[in-house]
């Protein structure tokens, strides 16, 4: 495969942290831009940051030619401030990135929505994962790929009581998540992260929906794979 350039949205977070690092170790890609509010501690060859105000992107954007855009963005109404905030960085920012990018020559999107997500939902964070999938999906990107992950394990900077109960709550119960519940197991961001880069690199096509079991698959395969290649 010729070498591709990628963009990342939300490398300062957990799971978007992870991607930029996978990138980085993939010859795959051959330029790695990221988009940030404040610049990454982080330097490498093939690594491009751009400190742009994510307000205005039309110009940002125009500069870059990227194929994959890997989008983990994303907030809670608590750090956001409000629901209108929320909903900026959760739908607003994403659907414009994907416009921008679609029309400066990408053809691949991989979007980090949520578990739940649904635009008919009564609870607002799962209606505006839905929407925000739902507006993606027209522009006609020849890979839309949607990853819908459970709670996301990792250790992140900040603290998030709420979810640090949740994944100590489920990790005690690990053994409950077989059958139907398996989609809820709780997943590494890393894991995540991980079956991203691997879509990107087999470029299915048209949109997929990797639920969180699915994405955990994606990842096992590609560890089986390289252990498989390692003994060889
Ligand atoms: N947490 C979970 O358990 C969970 C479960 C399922 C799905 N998800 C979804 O998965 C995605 C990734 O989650 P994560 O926990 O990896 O994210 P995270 O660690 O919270 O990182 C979020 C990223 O979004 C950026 N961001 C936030 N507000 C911004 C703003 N106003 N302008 C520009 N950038 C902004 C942050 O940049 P700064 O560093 O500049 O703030 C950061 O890079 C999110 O969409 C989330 O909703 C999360």
């Amino acid at each position: 495969m010729p070498s591709r350039k990628a963009l990342v949205l939300g490398g300062s977070g957990l799971t978007g942290g992870h991607c930029l690092d996978l990138l980085l170790q993939d010859d795959t890609w051959g330029q790695v831009s990221v988009l940030v509010r404040r610049p990454l501690s982080l330097t490498h060859p093939r690594l491009i940051q751009h400190q742009v105000r994510f307000d205005d992107l039309t110009e940002a954007l125009a500069e870059i030619q990227v194929d994959d855009v890997f989008c983990c963005l994303g907030t809670t109404i608590k750090k956001a401030g409000s629901r209108e905030a929320f909903y900026q960085v959760d739908y607003t920012y994403p659907v414009e990135i994907a416009t921008l990018s679609l029309a400066g020559g990408a053809t691949q999107f991989l979007l980090v929505s949520a578990m739940g997500a649904n635009p008919d939902s009564s609870v607002f964070y799962n209606r505006v994962k839905g929407e925000v999938e739902q507006a993606i999906d027209p522009l006609g990107f020849r890979g839309f790929y949607i990853f819908r992950p459970s709670l996301l394990l990792g250790k992140r900077q900040e603290r998030r009581p709420a979810e640090e109960i949740g994944q100590k709550l489920a990790t005690g119960l690990s053994f409950g998540f077989v059958g139907p519940l398996k989609k809820y197991k709780p997943i590494e961001a890393k894991t995540v992260a991980s079956a991203m880069v691997e879509t990107a690199r087999n470029q299915p096509f048209g949109k997929q929906i990797y639920r969180s079991h699915q994405i955990q698959a994606i990842y096992d395969q590609r560890v089986a794979d390289d252990d498989v290649t390692q003994k060889k």
